[in-house]
């Protein structure tokens, strides 16, 4: 199958995984030097730990944010910025709680996951977005409960609005390009299946295949920055 010319989609949507800043520096979860392997996620990344350990969890969270803050956007983010200014509807939904996409220019981001970057007070519920830092201040000055990180950890539910939102844009997108995930986090893993059920065109750019690589008919087996270029090179612009 020859490689699709995005200027010849509507509607293309971006669904992008930890493999999609790994050429950035940021570790993925899973796989060679994955966080997943080093730290045990029910110790750092989920509520029940946060109850029990808020201090623990926020080091861990800190230690994350400090790795991500030295890491900058790759080509892979900033051709999508491009494909964003120069192409009628784009639209990336993220896994990725790195900020990496924002950073680099892009405007119309749905991050399932949350943000490295914001914290909310679950007592006052309010939010609070921080720039690329470590979070010194720990507590709601409002009422002093610890800000929790608004991030999604594992048992939690997504925010309804963003999968809603993200649902709509994969349900009615021509083009679907999914980017550096392995496929087996739901319900985030279940998105792409409604693309391929709309009749979009699917590629799945990873090194390796995953259990959803049945639903792409184009399998861009590298990585993320080669395997964007050579999408963008149906359309020079985009590689500028
Ligand atoms: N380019 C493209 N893909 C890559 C690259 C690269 N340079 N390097 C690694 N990959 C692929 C790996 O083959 C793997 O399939 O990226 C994928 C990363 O998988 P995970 O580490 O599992 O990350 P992700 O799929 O985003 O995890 C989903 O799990 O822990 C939770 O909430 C967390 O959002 C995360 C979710």
């Amino acid at each position: 199958m020859p490689d699709p010319r995005l200027r010849d989609y509507q509607r293309i949507v971006f669904f992008t995984g930890a493999g999609m800043s790994a050429e950035s520096g940021v570790p993925t979860y899973r796989g060679a030097g994955g966080i997943w392997k080093e730290y045990d996620y029910r110790r750092y990344a989920c509520q029940n730990a946060f109850v029990r350990d808020p201090a623990a969890v926020w080091e861990f969270h800190n230690f994350r944010r400090g790795l991500v803050a030295r890491c900058d956007p790759n080509p892979g983010h900033r051709l999508i910025v491009r494909a964003e200014q120069q192409l009628p509807q784009v639209t990336i939904v993220t896994q990725n709680i790195d900020g990496l996409h924002a950073r680099a220019g892009s405007r119309s981001i749905h991050e399932l996951h949350g943000n490295l970057w914001r914290v909310r007070c679950d007592r006052c519920g309010v939010k609070v977005q921080d720039g690329p830092v470590l979070r010194d201040e720990l507590r709601c000055p409002t009422c002093n409960s610890w800000w929790r990180p608004d991030i999604v950890w594992f048992e939690d539910y997504l925010d309804d609005a963003v999968v809603q939102a993200a649902t709509e844009a994969i349900m009615g997108c021509d083009l679907f390009i999914s980017i550096g995930t392995s496929a087996v986090v739901y319900p985030a893993a279940s998105l792409p299946a409604y693309a391929a059920d709309n009749g979009a065109l699917c590629v799945e750019i990873n090194p390796d295949p995953t259990p959803a690589s049945h639903l792409y008919s184009l399998h861009l087996r590298g990585p993320a920055t080669a395997m964007l270029a050579r999408l963008a090179a149906g359309d020079p612009a985009l590689l500028t």
